[in-house]
């Protein structure tokens, strides 16, 4: 969910505004993807880089996050979205750590949609937080292999991302989802987070459907072409 704080430049407004506004479209595109059979979702709202941003702003994002789970969390349930979170929990406050836990806790058993907010998240921390758990399990290196990596990754429990969206107009990875994303399929678009909503949600699920995914393969019906990679 990137561009929060050049929306909120674009119309002379302090960035909290940018990132107060980029909280109202959660709804919208969390429907649209329940409505579209999309199960999982991945929201990343604060990378563990974003700490270096100025304290007032971090405070105000915090205050935010509170302020969404408030308010959206009984909608959530009655959608049916499971919530999860990715990243590391601590260093927040206690009472958004006791907020965060209790919404996993009371959505736990919904199946409609499984919600997932990456909060204080990045890939290399993500990396690391596995590898160190690996080590400690005292696991031989030829036991190691990749299904071993995953299931010691916060999303152990949840399929690779198919589709990675990314607003804003910036065409990288910044640190997100780092093993998981090895095929997933990226779609950049220019439109700033908080101007994203169903439509363009729409738009980057039709250019998914376009796409020829062939994980290293070649293509259906094929002897094989000029193509390498995956
Ligand atoms: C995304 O908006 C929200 C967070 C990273 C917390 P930005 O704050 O990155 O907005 P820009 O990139 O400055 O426009
Ligand atoms: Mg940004």
């Amino acid at each position: 969910m990137d561009g929060n704080g050049r929306w909120a430049a674009q119309r002379g407004l302090p960035r909290l505004s940018g990132h107060d506004r980029g909280t109202s479209n959660i709804r919208r595109i969390t429907t649209a993807a329940a409505e579209l059979g999309i199960e999982y979702l991945t929201l990343w709202a604060f990378s563990t880089d974003n700490w270096r941003r100025p304290q007032d702003e971090i405070d105000g994002i915090l205050r935010i996050l509170a302020e969404v789970i408030e308010r959206e969390l009984d909608e959530l349930d009655r959608q049916g979205a499971r919530l999860r979170h990715i990243g590391s929990l601590e260093g927040l406050a206690p009472d958004l750590q006791t907020a965060v836990r209790s919404a996993i806790e009371r959505t736990k058993t919904n199946d409609r949609l499984t919600l997932t907010l990456a909060f204080n998240y990045s890939g290399r921390q993500e990396l690391l937080a596995a590898i160190k758990s690996l080590v400690e399990s005292g696991v031989s290196a030829d036991a190691i292999d990749e299904a071993t990596i995953q299931k010691h990754l916060f999303t152990h429990d949840l399929p690779d991302p198919d589709l990675i969206i990314r607003t804003s107009g910036e065409c990288r990875i910044s640190n997100f989802l780092l093993w998981q994303s090895a095929y997933s399929e990226l779609f950049f678009t220019p439109t700033l987070w908080p101007d994203f909503g169903a439509e363009g949600l729409l738009e980057a699920v039709r250019e998914f459907g376009r796409r020829e995914r062939r994980f290293g393969g070649v293509p259906e019906n094929s002897s094989g072409g000029p193509l390498g990679g995956g």
